[in-house]
């Protein structure tokens, strides 16, 4: 299995601070079977550059992979970051913020309003060959009254992935992390760990409800799914049906 989503890096975000922890991290995904992991620091264009970023991106790599412990754990990783969503994105070159040797690209939108530009930003870094994979799509208000947004969002070619934590709990955004799930308007799933308090590493135990609720048809697609982005294969996503509301409920 493969986690695409998750602060495990030491000392660059509010994740993993030191290479102790980072280990511990690793250990827990490693023993659910995870054997491939991308780092996904957060990248917001308010705060530094690219440049900035990657260097200290590559020193805390450099860091944790000195440690033999990080060696004897036989983990494949890559490095990509969370980006948060600014229409500067379409002013810059972000082959560096994406997962490694590939055009996918995890981006993260704010909570609290759809943004400006939403639409029109991620079409356009699409026409530039670049995938975006919506992070914890689950989270946002505003697709959540409108489903069809992220519909026609993926319809584009935009991938969605949704916190493992999300599936674990049993709240609003439970409900709705299974269903874009069903309704294959989320194609990934993925733990955003920051530590083992805060979003720990918990894929298997999400993947075993995903599993009893939905089939094991789903954990098959899901796998590959992860899988492919990180390896940078294309996913050639089903045409799926367009969300409609039944007396006040989205189907
Ligand atoms: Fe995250």
């Amino acid at each position: 299995m493969v986690d695409l989503h998750c602060h495990i890096l030491p000392g660059i975000d509010d994740g993993a601070q030191t290479v102790e922890e980072s280990i511990e991290l690793l250990s827990a995904h490693r023993k659910q079977r995870i054997r491939s992991v991308v780092f996904t620091p957060h990248f917001n264009f308010e705060r530094t550059d690219i440049k900035t970023f990657c260097n200290r991106r590559e020193k805390s790599l450099e860091l944790l992979s000195a440690s033999q412990e990080f060696i004897d754990l036989d983990i494949q990783v890559k490095s990509g970051a969370e980006v948060y969503f600014s229409v500067r994105l379409n002013e810059e070159e972000l082959d560096p913020l994406c997962i490694e040797g590939t055009n996918y690209i995890l981006i993260e939108l704010p909570v609290t309003a759809r943004p400006y530009g939403l639409t029109h930003t991620l079409r356009a870094l699409l026409n530039r060959g670049y995938i975006p994979i919506l992070a914890h799509v689950e989270r946002y208000p505003y697709l959540a009254e409108d489903p069809t947004v992220l519909y026609e969002l993926v319809m584009q070619g935009c991938l969605a992935q949704v916190n493992t934590g999300a599936i674990l709990k049993d709240n609003e955004r439970t409900a709705m992390a299974m269903k874009y799930l069903r309704w294959e308007l989320a194609q990934l799933i993925s733990s955003d760990t920051h530590s083992m308090t805060k979003r720990p590493p918990n894929i298997k135990q999400a993947m075993s409800v995903v599993e009893n609720k939905l089939g094991g048809q789903y954990i098959r697609w899901l796998d590959k799914n992860s899988e492919d982005v990180f390896n940078g294969r294309y996913i050639d996503l089903p045409v799926v049906k367009k969300p409609k509301k039944f007396f006040g409920v989205w189907r």
